[in-house]
């Protein structure tokens, strides 16, 4: 195995525990809800988005105890947009993370519950990270950043263009607008949370949001791509997803030979802008370059 696979996996592992311990206990009357949660966030995943936090606090000399309430706080964020995202009201889809949907398991029901409710412990542990912090006006600033790149600013605003324009054709400039939000507005929280807790400056911060939007067009173009050429045994999850709602895509408008040129040029830009910030963390800049060639 190469280095970095190994290290990714080592990192990966790190990452799983963290959030582990911010997990909710599955007891009480409403015992259902949180076992509809931990199913869907123990059902594994790549972790992407705490690693790309974890990394980008280490870039700037950080301490990673600062940044785990929050590496579990953008998982849940995350893990809650598949849950809503398969829903039959949005992309109908039965399988997530190798395992059935939520929905699918739980019902739909506890779908929109168990969505809602990862949300609101995304928060809890963020105010949890701002007690505990040794910084706490950095730790409530990456708390501001998680709720503008989460709401209808970032994750959740770029949906709700993607699910009006179902069904239509979309200009390219108004579907990277979807995908820097949908996609891209979690991995700036990310890598900016990260930042901003290990104490980078304001023009720091503002580089990195740059390096992971066009990090993030780059993981929802290969995402295009995956949904196109992989199968669900390898993805973990339903391809031809994109077809069946008749969605615009980076592959639909530009073909695959072509997103896929573009998705490695985003993360070769991405990279190079990384190495002009100053400290230099050679796992994360591998970690933006798999984005655009990932196999899942
Ligand atoms: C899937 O995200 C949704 C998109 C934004 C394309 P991931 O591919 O990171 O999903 P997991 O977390 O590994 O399941
Ligand atoms: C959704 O994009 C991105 C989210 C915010 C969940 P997709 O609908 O393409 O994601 P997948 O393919 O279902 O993971
Ligand atoms: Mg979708
Ligand atoms: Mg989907
Ligand atoms: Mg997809």
């Amino acid at each position: 195995m190469s280095e970095f696979k190994e290290l990714l996996k080592a990192r990966t592992r790190e990452a799983e525990e963290i959030i582990r311990k911010y997990l909710p206990e599955e007891k009480g009357h409403q015992r259902l809800i949180m076992e509809a949660m931990n199913y869907s966030m123990n059902a594994g995943g790549k972790r992407l988005r705490p690693l790309l936090m974890m990394e980008s606090c280490r870039l700037f000399g950080g301490d990673i105890r600062e940044a785990e309430p929050f590496m579990a706080a953008i998982e849940m964020i995350h893990t809650s947009s598949l849950i809503h995202d398969d829903l039959p009201c949005m992309d109908n889809d039965r399988f997530r993370r190798g395992k059935e949907s939520t929905w699918a398991k739980f019902g739909e029901d506890f779908g929109v519950l168990a969505g809602d409710a990862l949300i609101v412990e995304a928060f809890a542990a963020a105010a949890k990270g701002i007690l505990a912090s040794a910084h706490p006006e950095r730790a409530g600033r990456a708390m501001g950043i998680l709720a503008e790149k989460t709401g209808i600013y970032g994750m959740i605003g770029g949906q709700v263009v993607d699910v009006q324009l179902t069904n239509q054709p979309i200009p390219k400039d108004k579907l990277d607008f979807i995908y820097r939000l949908k996609t891209g507005a979690l991995l700036e929280a990310s890598m900016m949370i990260g930042a901003v807790l290990a104490g980078a400056g304001e023009e720091q911060q503002e580089k990195m949001s740059g390096i992971a939007l066009n990090a993030g067009l780059a993981f929802q173009i290969r995402d295009d791509i995956l949904d196109v050429t992989s199968s669900q045994e390898v993805l973990g999850k339903p391809v031809g997803s994109d077809e069946k709602n008749c969605k615009t895509t980076y592959v639909t408008l530009e073909g695959i030979d072509a997103a896929k040129e573009e998705a490695a040029r985003l993360c070769e830009a991405a990279v190079s802008a990384l190495g002009s910030l100053g400290g230099k963390n050679e796992f994360l800049e591998q970690l933006l370059l798999m984005l655009a060639a990932r196999e899942k």
